[in-house]
């Protein structure tokens, strides 16, 4: 059989078991990688899990954990140590979406919980598993940002925030990374069709939007050993105005 591109490798992915992170999920068990695949709800991840073993692709490790949980997040790196004995791929994908509204109006305990996802738990993972991906011949990290980051419209506050907060501490940590084997970018998308934009567009999203199957090759090309691209912000479907 013909050698895949991750064949060897181990990868985290989070938010993995559905949208974005599920179609990353699949792609990167397709090329070979031995999957970690961190989300709360158990029943998704099985279901995910089951689609990679009919597809033929190497059963995923389930890590059902809630990213606000920071205390686990905190020992992530000694869990996948211990489990896997490496890795060689993170993807930072998981996020949150507060309710919409007026900044002015919006509640603190919503703009907490939105940090506690969106920057609180990534920092807490690359605190924790620099080490292992350091230690890897071609570590590879990849986070997930959002055009609001760049590009705030009203009503997005919390959320726009934290993704601009993210984007920050990820070019931070590709300026302190560079002379390392590691290479971090961020994918920055447009509108794509999942549960979140479900919710953010209840009425249906106006606009056209990306599939996450369209997507996910552009989170493979990031973290194939042979990329060397470094402290990149790709920005997807900017120009089409597209929010989220
Ligand atoms: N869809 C878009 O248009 C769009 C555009 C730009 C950026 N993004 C970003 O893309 C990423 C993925 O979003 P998506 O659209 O694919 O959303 P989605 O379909 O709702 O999937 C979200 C994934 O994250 C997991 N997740 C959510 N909250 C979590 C938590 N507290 N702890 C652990 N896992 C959690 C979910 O599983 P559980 O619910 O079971 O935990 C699920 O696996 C997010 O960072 C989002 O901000 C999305």
């Amino acid at each position: 059989m013909a050698e895949k591109r991750l064949d060897g490798k181990v990868a985290l992915v989070t938010g993995g078991s559905r949208g974005i992170g599920g179609a990353v999920t699949r792609l990167l068990a397709r090329e070979g990688a031995q999957v970690i695949v961190m989300a709360r709800g158990i029943a998704s991840l099985e279901e995910i899990d089951d689609e990679v073993r009919a597809a033929g692709d190497l059963p995923l490790t389930l890590l059902p954990v809630d990213m606000a949980d920071i205390e686990t997040i905190s020992n992530i790196g000694d869990v996948i140590a211990h489990r896997c004995g490496r890795l060689d791929i993170l993807v930072g994908n998981a996020g949150t979406l507060p309710p919409l509204g007026p900044v002015a109006n919006s509640s603190p305990e919503d703009w907490s919980a939105t940090f506690q996802v969106n920057v609180e738990a990534n920092l807490c993972l690359i605190r924790n598993l620099a080490p292992l991906l350091l230690d890897s011949p071609a570590g590879r990290a990849v986070f997930t940002g959002s055009f609001l980051a760049r590009h705030p419209a009203a009503y997005w506050g919390a959320y726009a925030a934290s993704k601009a907060a993210l984007e920050s501490i990820i070019r931070v940590w590709a300026a302190e990374t560079e002379k390392t084997k590691l290479r971090v970018n961020m994918i920055s998308p447009g509108a794509v069709q999942t549960e979140m934009l479900s919710k953010a567009y209840p009425g249906g999203y106006p606009r056209k939007a990306l599939t996450p199957e369209n997507l996910a090759p552009r989170f493979l090309d990031l973290v194939l050993p042979e990329c060397l691209r470094h402290g990149e912000v790709i920005e997807i479907a900017a120009g089409n105005a597209t929010f989220l």
